[in-house]
């Protein structure tokens, strides 16, 4: 063979491998609402970026007639490309070759780039759409799983993982992704379930299809297993390059920094008037947000679940954020359990990449009732003050009107090391509400009195005007300053700058042991 027809050869074999399981399968697919493996990787990366490893790599497997079927890349594309511009290792799992299921040879492809990932320092994308373990490999396909999980697990905090499901990811597969820092899914045509409806009809007698199960809707707004629920394949990809945006390479990196477009010092006089005179009367802390950050640009995380508590990236000077708030509107932006597991997991993905926090505090304390506690709202609450004490990150937090109780504590408070602790002039800071105060405190004079309720409104007020407001706090120092809200935003950016440098570090230790 001269080189001409070599070359000829390594044409054709590659537009064999392209072609993944064939043209009916591609056409199957499209059909399904759903793009390639390869024509997502092309919407995900930078023009012309991708670089493929392993095209040609084929199962090594002869039962059930298979040695008779072996497609190239064996139903995973890998490789690594770009996204404006900053490196990323991609896998994409091919569900025109056998259903997308994992082979031993389909897993090495993976671990190969997330070896790779992991000693250059780059972020890890995978695109999943499978069937699960390829059903006549048998145990190497699940030796294959476990391999891939035991990279999940020690890649997490190293570089940033990120987890797409674009069609079924059923069984023990789900535990990739869980493991990772995100899930995003799409609607309709995407599924996440650790047993099919097949099975929970067995088991449970339950009758219940894919969507209701493990759709996009069902993970983003109740099991909060996924964190973006998308409307369909483009936006995800898209998010996922806006996501990366905000984060930095690896662990060892900072976040990226740009040239911000919207003035440091910008005052919004309009945040004066955003906390109602009335304390039960709600506000969005949304709003609040969008005020601040640079360009009114906030990526919510979590949108759809546990909403009394809002989580997202922004940036504040130019600089990435990552931003806890509790939500008035919502439940009075009371904490329990979801919403302390969704705010401890995204102080913690924080905290692993160098990203700083910025807490928006107006929590009216932990949830009660029986369902809470027996839900294990001590042990769950604890992950969030857990999370937060352990964030080296610089902290900043603005109380902006309630902080009352263990609540207080928690979020980033100055003695769980939060760095700048300001509060609004509508702060109330104490152990508890003025009504329950009142009522606790002055319990025998209220009873006694001739006109109980307006003893205890006298009373409530009077524990109002001494504890419900940020004075006292400013007296101890636990709030380094009061100011406007109007001020917020340069405030806030110049306490950034001045902890750009900030060094602070754990006891030495394997790990912790966080409640779970
Ligand atoms: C081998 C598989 C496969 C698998 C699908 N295919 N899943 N081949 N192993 N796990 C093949 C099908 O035989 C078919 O091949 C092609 O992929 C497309 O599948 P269809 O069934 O035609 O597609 P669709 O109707 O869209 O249904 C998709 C599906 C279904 C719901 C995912 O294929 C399915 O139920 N597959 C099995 C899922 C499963 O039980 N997997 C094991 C889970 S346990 P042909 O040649 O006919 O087109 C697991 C353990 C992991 O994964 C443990 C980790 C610790």
């Amino acid at each position: 063979m001269n080189i001409d027809e070599r070359l000829r050869l390594l044409e054709e074999m590659r537009d064999k491998a392209r072609l993944g399981g064939g043209a009916e399968r591609i056409e199957t697919q499209h059909k399904k609402g759903k793009l390639t493996a390869r024509e997502r990787i092309d919407l995900l990366l930078d023009e012309g970026s991708f670089e493929e490893f392993d095209m040609f790599v084929v199962h090594r497997s002869t039962e059930f007639g298979l040695d008779k079927k072996r497609i190239l890349g064996d139903g995973v594309i890998t490789g690594y490309g770009t996204i404006e511009g900053r490196l990323v290792f991609i896998f994409s799992q091919d569900f025109t070759t056998f259903g997308g299921s994992l082979s031993e040879a389909y897993a090495e492809k993976i671990c190969k780039i997330m070896d790779k990932a992991v000693e250059v320092g780059a972020p890890l994308i995978g695109l999943n759409d499978s069937g699960g373990a390829r059903i006549q490999e048998g145990v190497v396909s699940l030796g294959g799983y476990a391999d891939i999980f035991l990279r999940n697990t020690l890649a997490s905090g190293v570089i940033p993982q990120i987890s797409v499901i674009l069609g079924p990811c059923a069984g023990g597969a789900v535990y990739s992704p869980a493991i990772t820092d995100f899930i995003f899914m799409v609607d309709k045509t995407s599924y996440m379930y650790v047993t099919g409806p097949n099975v929970v009809k067995t088991v449970t007698h339950e009758v219940v299809d894919h969507q209701k199960l493990g759709g996009a809707r069902i993970h983003a707004s109740k099991s909060g297993v996924s964190h973006f629920a998308c409307a369909n394949e483009g936006e995800a990809l898209t998010l996922v390059r806006k996501l990366l945006g905000f984060i930095p390479q690896n662990n060892l990196e900072d976040p990226p920094q740009v040239e911000p477009t919207d003035p440091p010092d910008r005052i919004d006089p309009e945040l004066d008037e955003i906390v109602p005179e009335d304390p039960g009367k709600p506000y969005d802390i949304k709003e609040v947000i969008h005020r601040i950050v640079d360009d009114g640009d906030f990526l919510e995380v979590h949108q759809d679940y546990a909403t009394n508590i809002v989580v997202g990236f922004a940036r504040l000077g130019g600089r990435s954020v990552g931003i806890v708030g509790n939500q008035p509107a919502v439940l009075a932006g009371v904490l329990d359990i979801s919403s302390s597991i969704k705010g401890a997991r995204f102080v913690r993905f924080c905290d692993c990449f160098n990203i700083p926090l910025i807490t928006f505090e107006d929590v009216p304390g932990f949830l009660p009732g029986t369902a809470q506690e027996h839900g294990g709202i001590i042990k769950q609450g604890a992950k969030l003050l857990y999370a937060y004490c352990e964030a080296t990150v610089p902290k900043l937090t603005v109380i902006t009107r309630k902080a009352y109780g263990g609540a207080y504590d928690v979020m980033s408070s100055k003695h769980v090391r939060g760095d700048i602790n300001y509060a609004w002039p509508t702060a109330e800071i104490a152990v508890m509400g003025p009504k329950g105060a009142a009522e606790i405190i002055f319990r025998r004079e209220i009873a006694e009195s001739k006109d109980p309720e307006k003893t205890l409104e006298q009373y409530e007020r009077e524990y109002r005007e001494k504890f419900a407001n940020p004075f006292k706090a400013a007296e101890r120092g636990y709030i380094d300053d009061i100011i406007e809200p109007r001020n917020t935003r340069p405030r806030l950016i110049k306490a950034l700058n001045m902890l750009e440098n900030k060094r602070q570090s754990l006891p030495p230790k394997k790990h912790g042991n966080i409640p779970l």
